[in-house]
């Protein structure tokens, strides 16, 4: 590409993120503004300890969510969640009625075990068919955790033999089931998303578009890069860069965004998650760059994710400067701890300037 087509100034659709964790509390309150002043809308995750099941409980953590929404007047201040119910053998169909009328968009399936906060998740999701038959009927999404959680299973390949045995009686049982493969990370994934009809998609986040599973290993261990799904080998990466290049619109924009303490992530047993928040579009903007694919950044922030859910686009714009700044190394988090950031004490390419 000639130099002169690399746009200084990119301004996009004002972006959602499909796949988000805010948690609750003093947490919440520290890194919702992030989010907020990026993207007009976020699907929160229910993996609240404890978890997020009924439409009650969802409708109370949307309050709070709300309270901890920048002031008015202040960028962010309209920011809308988007609210999710944990999936659990036991949810009753009856209580998707009650969240459809209520506005909440999706259930979360953890397999049990599989990541922070899965422990109530779904044991074999053959226990969930009537409520699943309940989503169908009903519109709302099922977001997924794709991985199997069987100890046998070396953890690199959960992601790909979940597919056999999850995603592909699920798709066979359920071809009307909006599903949403998250935060994939193998080609195995995206291949398998590309080809599976209209009614399967996929987020994409930051982390696995820029990285391969050698950050983990760099000079040391860094527990920030770790997250789950894992990072993966390269091949994997160039697949999914090769997805969103495509410009298909079954691929969108969920960063995982899943904040931790610092002194949780620095532990001998490290949590899973890493924190983007804070620069989220700018490190999407990066990946895109990398591939020469900026053309293709704004429908993967900002139209793919609504067309999916069946939802209007934002109407505002949000604008990224090629600007290197520098992000700060570590965040105030929650009552007096501290939180890092990927690439924390990095200079960043990008940096959002405004938002209309
Ligand atoms: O890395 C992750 N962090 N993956 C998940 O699935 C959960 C998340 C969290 O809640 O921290
Ligand atoms: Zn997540």
């Amino acid at each position: 590409m000639p130099v002169s087509a690399v746009p200084d100034t990119l301004t996009l659709t004002r972006p959602d993120d499909w796949h988000l964790h805010v948690r609750d509390g003093a947490a919440l309150a520290s890194v919702l503004p992030y989010t907020a002043r990026q993207f007009g809308r976020a699907i929160v995750m229910p993996n609240l300890r404890p978890p997020v099941k009924t439409t009650g409980q969802a409708l109370a953590y949307r309050e709070r969510i709300l309270a901890a929404r920048p002031e008015a007047g202040q960028p962010g201040a309209d920011f809308e969640p988007l609210m999710t119910l944990y999936l659990t053998d036991l949810t009753p169909p009856e209580e998707i009625r009650r969240a459809k009328e209520a506005g909440i968009v999706a259930l979360k399936l953890y397999p049990a075990g599989a990541t922070t906060n899965s422990d109530a998740g779904v044991t074999d999701i053959r226990k969930t068919y009537t409520t699943l038959e309940a989503m169908q009927r009903e519109g709302l999404l099922l977001l997924v955790h794709g991985e199997v959680t069987d100890p046998a299973i070396d953890v690199f390949d959960r992601e790909a033999v979940f597919i056999d045995q999850v995603m592909q009686p699920l798709r066979r049982d359920f071809p009307e089931l909006k599903v949403v493969f998250e935060h994939i990370t193998t080609r195995d994934a995206a291949q398998y998303v590309a080809s599976a009809g209209a009614h399967t998609a996929a987020t994409v986040t930051a982390h696995h578009l820029l990285y391969n599973r050698n950050a983990i290993f760099q000079g040391g261990l860094r527990p920030h890069y770790y997250c789950l799904p894992v990072l993966k080998r390269e091949v994997h990466r160039q697949a999914l860069l090769e997805a969103i290049a495509s410009g298909s619109d079954r691929f969108f924009l969920g960063t995982d965004s899943a904040p931790h303490a610092a002194v949780m992530k620095e532990a001998s047993v490290c949590g899973a998650g890493c924190f983007t928040a804070p620069s989220a579009l700018e490190l999407y903007a990066e990946a895109f760059e990398s591939i020469g694919a900026l053309d293709k950044l704004d429908a993967f922030a900002g139209h793919h994710g609504p067309a999916f859910y069946g939802l209007p686009r934002n109407t505002g714009t949000v604008t990224l400067k090629r600007e290197p700044w520098t992000l700060p190394e570590s965040m105030p988090f929650a009552d007096e701890a501290s939180i890092k950031p990927l690439r924390g004490g990095e200079t960043l390419a990008w940096r959002q300037c405004n938002v209309v």
